[in-house]
């Protein structure tokens, strides 16, 4: 009898504990508290407010209307990220205008544009300058070549400013981010749509001059190619050829046998 009651016993026991109140205790952390909320929060400004008119130019309806044909149309909202990435384009940066009309034309509730828009910070809701300066900082591009805090110092002398400003004359953001991907190459940093990499305190401060130059001037003579700003053509080693240097075996070498 007490074997077959046994199990019943258990699960309205376990039933029980499952109802009792639970103390919530918060995991002990170190990390200092962020206090910005600017990543998950959006606040009307004169430049950014959902009065200011926001519709696709031309050209860009059209890149759309391609875009659009890679998803059904009953799931048309798979294009949000494309869509808000040509929304930054032509207008600079995601404002809230931007994404409302990615969600008008997509048919979805605006705020599931805004969680998109809000999660990958790739999409900048906030206004930034001609060139936004993203410099990685993660462990291999800090301990690569000259190491990336130096390359972070450099940057803030040049422009005279701090990560997360933008210079006055609108020019330059600056802001620190993670691995980019390009970790063979550190230190690096990316510039708008481009790669500058093996970067030295010299060269980044001179790329920012000449992109300063390119800006004011138009005279794009000491703007660098993106890439390697060492020399290198991709990642090869910069120590030159060390293996395969002799002449490739033939098969009689290998197979004796045949
Ligand atoms: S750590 Fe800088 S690109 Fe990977």
């Amino acid at each position: 009898m007490a074997s077959k009651l046994s199990p019943l016993l258990l699960r309205s026991a376990v039933r029980t504990a499952s109802r009792a109140p639970r103390t919530h205790i918060r995991t002990f952390t170190a990390a200092s508290p962020r206090r910005s909320d600017t990543l998950a929060v959006h606040r009307n400004t004169p430049d950014n407010n959902p009065d200011i008119p926001f519709k696709f130019n031309a050209q860009n309806e059209a890149l759309m209307a391609e875009i659009l044909k890679r998803y059904p149309p009953q799931y048309k909202k798979a294009a949000v990220m494309p869509l808000l990435d040509l929304g930054q384009r032509q207008h600079g940066f995601t404002s809230i205008s931007v994404m409302n009309e990615v969600a008008r034309l997509l048919e979805m509730p605006p705020a599931r544009v805004y969680e998109v828009a809000s999660f990958y910070t790739m999409y900048n809701r906030t206004p930034v300058g001609k060139f936004h300066v993203q410099a990685c900082t993660t462990t291999p591009c800090q301990l690569g070549g000259c190491g990336s805090d130096s390359i972070v110092k450099a940057i803030k002398e040049e422009l005279g400013i701090k990560q997360g400003e933008t210079t006055k004359d609108g020019l330059f953001t600056f802001i620190e981010v993670e691995c980019l991907g390009a970790c063979v190459n550190a230190p690096m940093i990316q510039i708008n749509d481009d790669y500058y990499e093996d970067l030295t305190p010299e060269t980044t401060k001179k790329l920012l001059a000449g992109l300063r130059e390119s800006a004011t001037t138009g005279n794009t003579a000491n703007v660098p190619k993106p890439g390697p700003l060492s020399g290198r053509q991709t990642c090869e080693n910069s120590a030159g050829q060390t293996n395969l240097t002799s002449e490739p075996w033939g098969i009689e070498t290998t197979r004796a046998d045949l």
